[in-house]
């Protein structure tokens, strides 16, 4: 089993950014990423919907042997890992934005979070925010529109500009000092939400967390692979064109596949 690889999904390619952060720490891993983009954005959708998307591409990992599941996307987590655990005996690994570290490192006690509506919506953020943000103002914002704009690969255009703007500059009148990035895919958009911030606001992704999360549940569920380099293989399936996802993973230099699949 340890050498059986570890599956991450997503609703399209944001999921990326976290299976960069555990192919770093991981190296020695094999992986199997699955973007669902064919149904992006999840943000947008009811808890159910979201559920049943979740095993679908849980189930579609599971045939492929995966050991463990990476739910690089905050809004399955928080709609529907819950489900999953019930559901099946292998190991999750999920995503939350990371509003704890945030709110404890604040010194002007004010914290942006941009994440999606289906997460800002759901029980499992609401109860994280209030655990951690009691003296705490935090300002919340669906990024509606930034997904599909990504998916496009559009991360430089005037669009994705004017949405980041309004979404964010009126944050900086609440004196933020945190921006939280509740969603896997807005990690892309990291130089454009500088610019707009500038460098006083310190943007936080759970990123890193998640993979160090995972390095460590394969420890101590004797599961972690020692396989060599040379043989290592990523492979990468996507329900649309496949050509952002392959300009998006091109800078990541292993030996990887990209395939087209209906899912
Ligand atoms: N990457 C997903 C997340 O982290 C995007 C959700 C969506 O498709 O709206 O929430």
């Amino acid at each position: 089993m340890n050498n059986h690889p570890i599956g991450l999904f997503d609703s399209g390619i944001g999921g990326t950014s976290i299976w960069k952060e555990v192919l770093k720490l991981l190296p020695n891993e094999n992986t199997i990423y699955v973007a669902d983009s064919k149904n992006a954005p999840y943000g947008e959708k009811s808890a159910d919907e979201i559920i049943a998307l979740s095993v679908k591409n849980t189930e579609f990992l599971m045939e492929k042997g995966c050991k463990i599941i990476v739910v690089a996307c905050n809004t399955a987590t928080t709609n529907a890992i819950t489900h999953l655990r019930k559901k099946y005996s292998i190991p999750f690994i999920g995503i939350e934005p990371a509003i704890k570290p945030a709110a404890l490192n604040s010194k002007t006690n004010a914290i942006g979070i941009l994440a999606t509506k289906g997460t800002l919506s759901s029980k499992l953020f609401e109860k994280t925010a209030n655990e951690y943000t009691k003296n705490i103002t935090k300002i919340e914002q669906d990024g509606e529109g930034l997904v599909p704009l990504i998916e496009e690969g559009k991360l430089n255009s005037e669009e994705t500009f004017q949405l980041l703007n309004n979404y964010l500059k009126p944050m900086l009148a609440f004196n933020i000092d945190h921006l939280v990035l509740g969603c896997t895919h807005y990690p892309y958009l990291i130089p454009q939400i500088k610019n707009i911030l500038g460098s006083q606001v310190k943007i936080i992704d759970s990123g890193e967390a998640v993979a160090k999360q995972t390095k460590a549940v394969l420890e101590t569920t004797n599961l972690l692979a020692e396989i060599p380099l040379e043989k290592i293989k990523h492979t990468l399936y996507i329900n649309t064109n496949k050509t952002v996802l392959e300009n998006i993973v091109n800078d990541v230099k292993v030996n990887k596949q990209i395939f087209e699949e209906d899912f």
